[in-house]
């Protein structure tokens, strides 16, 4: 099948590049208000950019409906130019998606999830205490595209339990962390616990040698 995105509504463009860009890490972000509120809310449009400057990007649409509404992350990031991204694993999955859950704005999303949060160590926006790990992040920019707001944030702390870091590069041990990801809008998601395998980049010397796989 082919499909021209010139015939295509904006929903059925979402459903397929969301199922083939997948699976995407997913990023429980905690931003705060003016007046210190914290928000958090889960993002699956999101990447790590580049590391020298350590760069993250998030695509936040704007809330469904014809007018310009910002959702409260992209609108917060923009006012007080910070936020946490909190690394989302198994165990904190129902959490995450219950923070997804378009409460009232009096509501607490992390108070209905039962997640409690611990400051951070440069931005006033605090981390999630049951994440395992956490970027803190300075607003970089902040791009108006269409119906969606790009953002970039630089990373200026990172926050990872210690049982998760291998000193010695440092490294993060993936295989315990249990990370998951987002893999379409029906709620598919794919674990990764027991699920690596190991595939070393092929040095072109070695390439020449006649080793192909
Ligand atoms: C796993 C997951 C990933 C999501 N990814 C995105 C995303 O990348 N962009 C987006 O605009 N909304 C995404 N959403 C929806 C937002 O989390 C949802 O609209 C949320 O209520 C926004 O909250 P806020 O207004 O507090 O920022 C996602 C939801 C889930 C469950």
């Amino acid at each position: 099948m082919h499909f021209f995105i010139a015939e295509m509504a904006p929903n059925q463009i979402y459903n397929l590049l969301i199922g083939l860009v997948a699976p995407r890490p997913i990023a429980l972000v905690t931003s705060m208000n003016e007046e210190g509120r914290v928000n958090a809310a889960p993002f699956s449009a999101y990447n790590y950019l580049c590391t020298d400057p350590p760069v993250v990007g998030l695509g936040v649409m704007n809330r469904p409906g014809g007018k310009f509404v910002p959702k409260d992350t992209a609108r917060n990031i923009r006012r007080t130019r910070e936020f946490v991204v909190n690394v989302v694993t198994e165990d904190i999955a129902h959490p995450m998606n219950i923070c997804a859950t378009d409460f009232p704005e009096e509501v607490d999303e992390l108070e209905m999830a039962g997640l409690e949060t611990a400051p951070s160590k440069v931005v006033k926006v605090p981390r999630i205490k049951q994440a395992h790990a956490a970027l803190e992040c300075e607003e970089f920019t902040s791009m108006e595209i269409g119906n969606s707001r790009i953002i970039l944030g630089k990373v200026v702390a990172m926050y990872v339990e210690d049982k998760f870091v291998d000193p010695a590069g440092p490294y993060i041990l993936g295989e315990e962390l249990h990370a998951i990801g987002r893999m379409n809008g029906l709620g598919s998601y794919v674990k990764t616990q027991d699920a690596f395998f190991t595939m070393p980049r092929i040095p072109y010397s070695e390439w020449q040698k006649g080793r192909r796989e």
